[in-house]
This record gives C-alpha cells, structure tokens and sequence, in this order.
C-alpha cells in the first residue's frame, strides 16, 4: 500500500470485462463521494501511452517476453511515478484496468517461464502491489470472441489464440490462490449488473 488512498486492480484474460467493470465502479465510488482516479495499463499517463502503442500494435513475434518484461515494466514506472503515487497520496481511490499482476502472468508464466525475472524487476522498480485485486474469471471461448469483435487495432495480445487465453485463465486462478488476502475471484459470465455488484460487495469493506 502506498500513501492513505486505496489502490484497486481489475485483472483477466483478454474480453474479460475489464474496462467496463472499471468505469462502473468508478462511477458507484463517486456517487458515493469518493475521489477517484480510474487508469489503465499499458498506459495511464502520457509516456506510458507511447510504450502501450509498441506494445500492443504490431505483430504477434514482434517483441521476444524479456523484452516485454521491460516495456511493461518501464511503462508502469512512468505510470506510478505520474498518476497512480500522486493519486494514492491524496487520498484518492485509484482504480486500475491491469497492473503487476498481467505481467507476472502473461510475460511470467504464460508467454515465458520468466516468473523469477518479473518478480526481480518489479520488487527495483515498482515495489508496490494494489491493496485490491479483483480478477474477472470467465471462459476463454467466450472472451476471445469478446476482444477479436473489439477490432481495435490492438489484438495482438488476443491472436495469440485460444490455448493461450485458457493458459492466462490458468495463471490467474492460480494467483488467487497465492495471495488470498488481496485477490478476489470475480465470475465474470454473470450479467454485467451481477459482475458490478460484486466487486462493489469486494471493495466496501476496504474503503476508508
Ligand atoms: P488491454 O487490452 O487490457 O488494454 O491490454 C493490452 C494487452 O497487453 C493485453 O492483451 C494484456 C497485455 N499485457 C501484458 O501482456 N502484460 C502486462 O503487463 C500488461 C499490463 C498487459
């Protein structure tokens, strides 16, 4: 935890319902009065946007995983530094649409066997992990479908296929499992509504 704010992760494999789950709760926290600062990685603060668009246009083989590791991660310290330690010592709940956790599982233990190296680099760099960590769980079948129908020149994460979504979903349930005390398991195939009101249900208690 950093500064008095409460930081918040919404994390899951690609179509999960990330984004409008984050704008959600982001609207219910300020309805209910609460400062809020609702980003995204890769990304959230102007320099870390100009990494993103190395990041997630362009071929599928374009980057090796050591080399994303520290694109990632370059574009998160750019984003800590900028928006999310400014937010968090405000007070400010800070809501973010991925963070550490992608990388431990897309780069660490999906696309590579580099867990050991992530962990590395982001206990130097980053050095901090969000109080909260909802992870939206849903079949892959029906997420990719989801993310390929975004078409937003950005897919490609999602034509790595499949498997590879199944292996993320994996990897996720897994990290649930390694830090119960700040994952929460979301079912994300529940209606967008049911979704909301239970990570609402996960993030009251913390809030100060
Ligand atoms: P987004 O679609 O959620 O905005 O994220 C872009 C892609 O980047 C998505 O497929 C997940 C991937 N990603 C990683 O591989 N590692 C990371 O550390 C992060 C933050 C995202």
């Amino acid at each position: 935890m950093a500064g008095t704010g409460l930081f918040v992760s919404l994390e899951g494999i690609d179509g999960s319902g990330k984004s409008t789950q984050g704008r959600r709760l982001a609207a219910a926290l300020e309805a209910e009065g609460h400062a809020v600062t609702l980003t995204r990685e890769p990304g959230g603060a102007p320099g870390a946007e100009a990494i993103r668009r190395l990041l997630v246009e362009g071929d599928p083989d374009r980057w090796s995983p050591e080399t994303e590791i520290l694109l990632f991660t370059a574009a998160r310290r750019d984003h800590l530094e900028k928006v999310i330690r400014p937010a968090l010592s405000e007070g400010r709940v800070v809501v973010t649409d991925r963070f550490a956790d992608s990388t431990r599982i897309y780069q660490g233990a999906t696309r590579g066997d580099l867990r050991g190296l992530v962990d590395d680099i982001h206990d130097r760099v980053i050095g901090i992990d969000p109080d909260l960590t909802l992870i939206l769980d849903m079949d892959p079948q029906v997420s990719l479908n989801r993310g390929l129908a975004r078409g937003s020149g950005e897919d490609r994460y999602e034509e790595f296929g499949l498997d590879f979504q199944a292996r993320l979903r994996d990897g996720f349930r897994a990290l649930a499992r390694e830090f119960p005390d700040r994952c929460v398991l979301i079912d994300a195939e529940k209606p967008e509504a049911d979704v909301a009101e239970s990570i609402l249900a996960a993030v009251r208690p913390r809030l100060r």
